[in-house]
């Protein structure tokens, strides 16, 4: 469904820059939680700083992408208002922990996430929860098709990129639904690497320079494949998707809100336009960002903030004073 599109009311403002202080307000309250086992704690204290955050920053968004559905964890709901309510218009896909587990766990690469892109221009899954997913990076975009088996996009990335298919690196969450999947990958003579939760980190690897992945193959979350295509839109790579229900009520639910379970979803078709914005914080250690570290000042973060209008992107190092935030924050870190 989209809305039709105001200049007046678009961004004109890189509002990735306000984004950081909701994903650093998120990975600084959930990594309390690091380790703790207790993922829906994490979660929790995630969605409540990034509501808080959110709130406080001078736009009209709508949440079109919530948090909470697959695991009935705490929302931040689907249609939910966030912003003071004044311009721009802009659509929310959050994502306050990508890697809940990761985080209960105390494991490497858990994320707080969060994309916003212009009113009307971002995907709404209703109640399709997963989507099959293949992601490259900007050396790789134009050559992947969804349609493809694995094998043929293997060898059309690794022709478009001028090396053997075995110096490629495809990354899978490491899902028993992935089993065949990452036979055929072995088969076709690419190495794996088995992620066990966080493909939105995982696509984004795909995208930078420091990271080892090539490609992103595998079914994953829906949000966090939206989340992705802001993010590659951002880095100049490209997402491809197909809605992946999970069981026959969850296809009939989708059928009858009119979804085409067969469509390929284009990056521009998750999110459209190019005037999209991204932040993520590390809230544990991972190959793209750094997690929280307390010491006896305060915290410290680091985020990477991107938007695709200007291509730019940041990784910011925070700083944080919790004895000052207690005085001026909702937020308890
Ligand atoms: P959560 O943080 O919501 O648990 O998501 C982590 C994640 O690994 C995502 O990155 C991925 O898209 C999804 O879970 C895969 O779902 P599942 O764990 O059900 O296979």
């Amino acid at each position: 469904m989209t809305t039709p599109h105001h200049p007046q009311l678009a961004p004109d403002r890189n509002l990735a820059l306000d984004l950081i202080r909701v994903t650093e307000a998120a990975a600084m309250a959930s990594s309390r939680y690091m380790g703790l086992g207790d993922k829906n704690a994490a979660d929790d204290a995630a969605v409540n700083a990034m509501r808080a955050v959110l709130s406080s920053i001078p736009m009209d968004g709508i949440v079109v992408i919530g948090e909470g559905e697959k695991d009935d964890a705490p929302m931040l709901f689907n249609g939910e208002r966030i912003g003071d309510g004044t311009p721009p218009q802009v659509d929310i896909a959050v994502d306050p922990i990508d890697g809940t587990t990761l985080v209960a766990l105390g494991r490497a690469g858990a994320l707080a996430v969060i994309a916003l892109s212009e009113r009307g221009t971002m995907f709404d899954p209703g109640p399709c929860v997963y989507m099959e997913k293949v992601a490259v990076g900007p050396r790789g975009r134009g050559c992947i098709s969804i349609k493809k088996s694995p094998t043929e996009n293997l060898q059309a990335l690794a022709e478009q990129l001028g090396q053997p298919v075995r110096d490629l690196i495809a990354v899978i969450l490491d899902r028993d639904r992935h089993e065949v999947l990452v036979e055929e990958v072995r088969e076709a003579g690419a190495r794996v690497r088995l992620i066990t939760d966080g493909d939105v980190a995982g696509a984004i690897s795909t995208a930078w320079d420091a990271s080892d992945g090539d490609i992103l193959f595998g079914i994953g979350g829906t949000p966090e494949g939206v989340i992705a295509a802001a993010a590659l839109k951002c880095l100049g790579g490209e997402i491809q998707g197909r809605l992946w229900p999970r069981d026959d009520a969850e296809r009939a639910a989708a059928l009858a809100l009119d979804y085409d379970l067969d469509a390929v979803l284009l990056t521009d078709d998750l999110v459209g336009g190019d005037n999209c914005f991204f932040s993520a914080t590390g809230i544990t250690d991972g190959e793209l960002l750094r997690g929280v570290r307390f010491h006896d000042h305060g915290a410290m973060t680091q985020s990477l903030v991107m938007r695709s209008l200007s291509g730019t992107v940041r990784k910011v190092d925070g700083f944080h004073r919790l004895d000052k935030l207690q005085q001026i924050s909702s937020v308890a870190y």
